[in-house]
């Protein structure tokens, strides 16, 4: 997922060498791609605007045996885990995209669709942060999950929620997740959602330390 920045930079440099000729990279639809894959990797109720459509909404029940909304976020890879840690990281790296490249990515008309990339990931992050000291990590059993493979749309394995709070507690992913909503506030400091985002992220960094 790190490779969406890797493009970004790469368009930086669009002069393709037409030397030999016969290959010309265009890095627009890499980019483009790179972005609808995070729309393919969406869980939960998908909205209107989806523009995966052979992509239908999923796990419509997590975090409902704790009594918890957990719907939403994404799958981690080629699996159906929801995992916290990694979701952050890529939500980081999906915001740093936007603050270091946001001109680039607007002039091939793909900073829109960055940003709600970064709020489908933020909604998610914001939502398994309960309450102060509370925040859910994972949902999904990895065992079960990946000796099946079933889409999303028709799983059938357990839907297990992993929680850290005070007497289990998790400073690294709580950090990662201050961490994640921090520069995704950045990335959203023209919207007064960046206030949401830094509180969240405020309250889960004195947790983490
Ligand atoms: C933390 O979560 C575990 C697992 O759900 C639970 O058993 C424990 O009581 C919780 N601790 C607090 C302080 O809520």
């Amino acid at each position: 997922m790190a490779s969406l920045l890797m493009l970004v930079c790469l368009l930086r440099s669009l002069a393709i060498p037409l030397g030999q000729g016969r290959f010309v990279a265009d890095y627009g639809e890499a980019l483009d791609k790179s972005l609808l894959y995070f729309e393919a990797q969406r869980s939960g109720k998908l909205p209107t605007s989806q523009r995966v459509l052979w992509r239908g909404d999923s796990a419509l029940s997590d975090g409902h045996s704790v009594g918890v909304d957990l719907t939403g976020g994404y799958y981690d890879a080629g699996d159906n885990m929801k995992f916290g840690f990694p979701m952050a990281f890529t939500v980081t790296m999906l915001a740093w995209s936007v603050v270091e490249f946001g001109e680039e990515l607007k002039a091939t008309s793909q900073l829109d669709h960055a940003m709600n990339a970064i709020w489908w990931g933020t909604e998610y992050l914001m939502k398994a942060h309960i309450k102060d000291n509370v925040l859910y990590g994972q949902v999904g059993d990895g065992s079960s999950d990946h000796n099946c493979w079933q889409r999303p749309e028709d799983m059938t394995t357990p839907r297990t929620p992993y929680v850290i709070n005070e007497t289990n507690p998790g400073s690294d992913l709580a950090a990662e997740t201050a961490a994640a909503l921090a520069a995704a506030a950045i990335a959203f400091k023209d919207d007064p959602y960046h206030l949401k985002l830094l509180d969240h992220s405020q309250r889960g960094t004195s947790y983490a330390l």
